[in-house]
């Protein structure tokens, strides 16, 4: 949506390069006769060749007066009056007032679901609450009806009438989706208002003005209202302009007297009003609007059918129309499964039909998977054409391969030189969670771990090249964090279950490196701040974010819980290796054990699990430049148990250890480096990896990857990849321990910090017992 256009020419766009595109969302439907239309042109030329005013009030404006009689004249019923406005909101905001004035009566009822608008007073009208969120408390005396539905408004009327001054109702509810409520509906609502005395005010701010192939979209249904409001298309596609037209029986001269906004009636604006209206009444452009969006219609039908996995429902009338997608499912790889839950899916599509057929279409605003396709009234039918030819191509791509389609044309992929930030470059709407039996008492957060992790959970992606790629992920970790999906339910052995949602940091180690601590840490708080909002009451810390949230410290206390799930982690890393020098026939008394990556969280665990077995000798590996006091420290600690502990900087020392449990964040696999003796066990921890594929494929070592569950459940799975690329039901660790805790109920900090207790890891374990949370079996994959 970050185009820029430069000119505009009837129903096109032209962007600074000389682009042409479409135009087929016409501003929400305010550009009826197309950009710069010429009958709007003229009108203000002559307007200013004549110098006529454009301000004078509280004068009479020349034009005003007479756009104000022609648009009573035209409208259907009796209405006599005329309010003019600058915006659809304000044309609202007066409508609220003149019923109240003139009833008396205080409630105002309207439709779930509709819009009416953005200021305090449209807002309380409007059916759709999150608009509201964080701006109310919104006025009182504001009611809802459901859509479409006159038995449940005549049941509501029965009961509350005498207390209600009017209800408003959009013909076609435009922003929701374009819902087109039942044939009969307006009619009823019509006959059920005249009976309980109440104003009916019809909203055709987005339908009036031929959008609908009538001049008011209520004429299909031959209902006339009390009230009715437009704007949009009024003002020629250049003017703010709007009019609340009023039955005189609904007219108030009280609030005549009080009600004024300076800039409303603009003399030159009502002129082009005139121009507009001219032009629609005359030449049978309504006419030819209700046939070009029969046309329509009849093509959006053609491609639903054709591309069911794409569109999963077509509506509208006139040139208002609509198309639902298919969001992405729970099937979805991670990069779409992202978008749809951040509400953006509508957007990405809508992105990805002006890069690939310089079409321009509309998101609506209320329903995160509708696009709408409204071109101006004027547009010719080979230009209609073109821009349905266009969406046949795309929704051809989508059915194809629609990640990949997506991330070529939203500009994913050009991401190349973007500098590290101090800031995501955009910000992310609040996510869209879909409903479930229960509620997500728990977040994971995750991020990308190597450029291979990428095959496995999002294989619409394969296909990028080393290059593309790179950009890709340089674009990914420019997003904030989100939504990745919800979880599956997982059920305990208790019986107890809980569901849970992945959070997801767009970044690989090499970016959070590239961003810096401070970036990455500040974007890990907002993920838990995040999950706060979503009202989990445990948010799991997933790979690197444990070290750039200083292994948790740095997100305590801002609401969830917080847990690195090192304990679990330690514990089950320590089971694995126990379990295969079982099968070995080696007793850990007599093992030479080295812990890689004995500073970190996990490693000192490890170190002091093996250290409370007393093996023949324990080494504590670490890097060179950074903790050797630490080390040190963990060592006086350890030789009060053991005897034989000692610390080295040096790989060299790994060479005669019979096991080998490697926990760096080195992120890159360190132990190549490393003189492993032939029939060592080596047990990695570490995303990414510690060994290599070469490591792992020299037969005369048994490398496991250690941290991994099998959940109770066979066959479950975090969506596509399993969310590791792990077989089913099987999970690392931190994930399982975060699990453990929400099913246990246990809302408290656990693994925060440098010193973890060994209890914590044998509460763990105790807990994974308990729900039937089990060591996973050894995966031993050479190919990684
Ligand atoms: C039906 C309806 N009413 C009111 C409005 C608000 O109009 P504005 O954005 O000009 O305030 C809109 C805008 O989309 C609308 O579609």
């Amino acid at each position: 949506m970050s185009r820029t256009f430069v000119r505009g020419e009837g129903a096109w766009l032209v962007d600074a390069t000389g682009r042409r595109f479409l135009d087929c969302g016409a501003q929400y439907g305010a550009l009826a006769l197309g950009h710069n239309a010429p009958c709007v042109q003229q009108a203000v030329r002559a307007a200013l060749d004549a110098a006529e005013p454009a301000m004078v009030q509280p004068y009479r404006g020349l034009h005003a007066d007479a756009l104000a009689r022609r648009l009573v004249e035209l409208a259907p019923g009796h209405l006599t009056h005329c309010v003019f406005t600058n915006s659809g909101a304000e044309t609202v905001e007066a409508a609220i007032k003149l019923v109240r004035a003139r009833s008396g009566r205080e409630l105002i009822l309207s439709a779930h679901g509709s819009f009416h608008g953005k200021t305090t007073g449209a807002l309380a009208v409007t059916g759709q609450p999150q608009y509201a969120a964080g701006v109310g408390p919104l006025a009182p005396g504001f009611g809802r009806v459901p859509f479409g539905d006159a038995d449940a408004l005549e049941a509501c009327l029965a009961h509350d009438g005498a207390r209600v001054a009017a209800l408003f109702l959009e013909p076609i509810q435009g922003e929701r989706g374009v819902i087109v409520p039942p044939p009969d509906y307006l009619a009823r609502a019509r006959e059920l208002c005249t009976r309980h005395g109440i104003a009916l005010v019809l909203d055709e701010i987005q339908t009036g003005l031929g959008r609908t192939g009538a001049l008011f979209a209520c004429e299909h249904e031959g209902v006339a209202p009390d009230l009715l409001l437009i704007a949009k298309a009024l003002g020629g596609g250049l003017f703010p302009l709007g009019a609340c037209l009023v039955a005189d029986e609904f007219w108030d001269s009280g609030f005549a007297l009080r009600h004024s906004s300076t800039f409303a009636n603009n003399n030159v604006a009502c002129r082009v009003g005139l121009a507009v209206l001219e032009a629609l009444t005359t030449g049978g452009l309504c006419r030819e609007a209700a046939r070009k969006g029969e046309a329509l219609l009849a093509r959006l039908v053609e491609l639903a059918a054709r591309y069911p996995e794409v569109i999963a429902a077509t509506r509208g009338r006139g040139l208002l129309t609509a198309i639902e997608l298919h969001p992405p499912g729970d099937e979805a790889g991670a990069f779409l499964s992202f978008v749809r839950h951040q509400g953006l899916y509508a957007y990405a599509v809508a992105a990805t039909v002006a890069e690939r057929a310089s079409v321009l279409v509309l998101p609506a605003l209320g329903d995160a998977s509708v696009i709408r396709v409204m071109p101006p009234l004027m547009i010719g039918d080979d230009d209609l054409e073109r821009a349905l030819d266009g969406l046949d191509a795309v929704c051809a791509r989508l059915a194809e391969n629609a990640t990949d389609v997506i991330v070529r044309s939203i500009g994913a992929l050009d991401a190349e030189g973007v500098a590290a930030e101090a800031e995501p470059a955009v910000v992310l709407p609040p996510p869209i969670l879909p409903a479930r039996g229960t509620a997500p008492s728990y977040a994971f957060l995750v991020h990308y771990i190597d450029t291979e992790h990428l095959d496995a959970i999002d294989p619409e992606l394969r296909g990028l090249d080393p290059a593309e790629r790179a950009r890709f992920f340089r674009f990914a970790a420019q997003l904030p964090a989100g939504v990745l999906r919800r979880t599956p339910t997982v059920r305990s052995l208790t019986g107890a279950s809980v569901d849970g949602v992945i959070l997801a940091l767009g970044m690989l180690p090499d970016e959070m490196a590239r961003l810096g601590a401070r970036r990455v840490g500040r974007e890990i708080e907002r993920a838990v701040d995040l999950a706060a909002s979503l009202g989990v009451g445990l948010v799991g810390l997933g790979g690197y974010t444990v070290p750039y949230s200083r292994r948790g410290l740095g997100v305590t206390g801002r609401g969830p819980a917080i847990t690195t799930g090192n304990a679990l982690t330690a514990g089950m890393a320590f089971a694995a290796t126990l379990r295969l020098a079982k099968d070995r026939d080696l007793a850990l008394r007599e093992a030479r054990v080295a812990i890689v990556g004995a500073r970190g969280s996990v490693g000192t665990l490890c170190a002091r699990l093996f250290a409370r077995e007393r093996p023949r000798s324990l080494v504590l590996v670490g890097n060179p430049e950074s903790g050797g006091v630490h080390l040190e420290r963990l060592r006086q600690a350890l030789a009060r148990d053991t005897g034989a502990v000692s610390v080295s900087s040096d790989l060299a020392a790994l060479a005669g250890c019979d096991i080998v449990v490697s926990a760096t964040a080195a992120a890159r696999p360190v132990l190549d480096e490393a003189p492993l003796a032939s029939g060592t066990i080596v047990c990695d921890i570490a995303r990414p990896y510690d060994a290599s594929p070469r490591v792992r494929a020299r037969t005369d070592l048994t490398v496991i990857d250690g941290g991994l569950v099998a959940l109770p459940e066979p066959g479950l799975s975090f969506g596509t990849g399993n969310l590791m690329g792990l077989p089913a039901s099987v999970q690392v660790a931190c994930l399982a321990e975060t699990i453990l805790l929400a099913l246990e109920g246990e809302w408290r900090d656990v693994g925060v910090g440098r010193d973890v207790e060994l209890a914590e890891v044998d509460h763990m374990l105790a807990l994974a017992d308990r729900h039937g949370f089990r060591l996973a079996e050894p995966i031993r994959a050479a190919a990684r």
